[in-house]
């Protein structure tokens, strides 16, 4: 059967780029001279996690976790499971939680409470992309790239049943047979 789906470009490498660089010079001037860890949280955010980093000096460190909440599927089922955690200690450090995007909220709240019982001196997140609309639980986010409509998206490492994560730039993925 001939899928038909269809992309729609929502943003472009360009303002992806730009609108990183943005958040790279905030998080540096809120945390200083201090080093950060950077928390990326997998897969989606492989992308966004490589080029936040390249904006930044030599303090900064990188783990990673993953996380499910979705299956292949386009909706958060809110059961959400650590399936690898982090390799390093965070107490007493700086901690960025990396993620691509925030829809219900529920992997962000799970995920920073589980952080804080680790006693990091500070825990903050960046998120390139949210979905305010689609919000069931509340995502402490300090810093937000972009507010999106309550949609799909693919690309720029976002996936639909890991197609897609290779795209350049962002798009609405429509016409999915439900
Ligand atoms: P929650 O609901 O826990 O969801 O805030 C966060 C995780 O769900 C995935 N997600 C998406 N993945 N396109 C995707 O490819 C989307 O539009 C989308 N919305 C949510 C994502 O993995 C995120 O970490
Ligand atoms: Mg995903």
């Amino acid at each position: 059967m001939a899928s038909s789906t269809l992309l729609e470009p929502l943003l472009t490498t360009d303002q992806i780029q730009s609108r990183t660089r943005e958040l790279a010079r905030e998080i540096a001037r809120d945390f200083g001279s201090e080093p950060i860890l950077m928390v990326a949280i997998l897969k989606g955010s492989f992308l966004f996690l490589a080029d936040l980093i390249r904006e930044f000096g030599d303090n900064v460190m990188v783990d990673f976790v993953m996380i499910s909440s979705y299956g292949d599927g386009t909706e958060s089922s809110g059961n959400v499971q650590i399936r690898k955690d982090l390799d390093i200690n965070i107490e007493g450090k700086n901690v960025l939680i990396v993620e691509d995007i925030v829809d219900t909220g529920a992997t962000l709240s799970h995920l920073c409470e589980l952080l804080q019982t680790r006693r990091p001196k500070a825990l903050k997140v960046v998120a390139l992309l949210s979905k305010p609309m689609a919000r069931k639980q509340h995502a402490p986010l300090d810093y937000v790239g972009f507010e999106i409509p309550n949609e799909f998206v693919v690309g720029y490492g976002l996936d639909h049943a890991e197609r897609y994560r290779n795209l350049p730039y962002i798009a609405i993925l429509s016409g999915l047979t439900p």
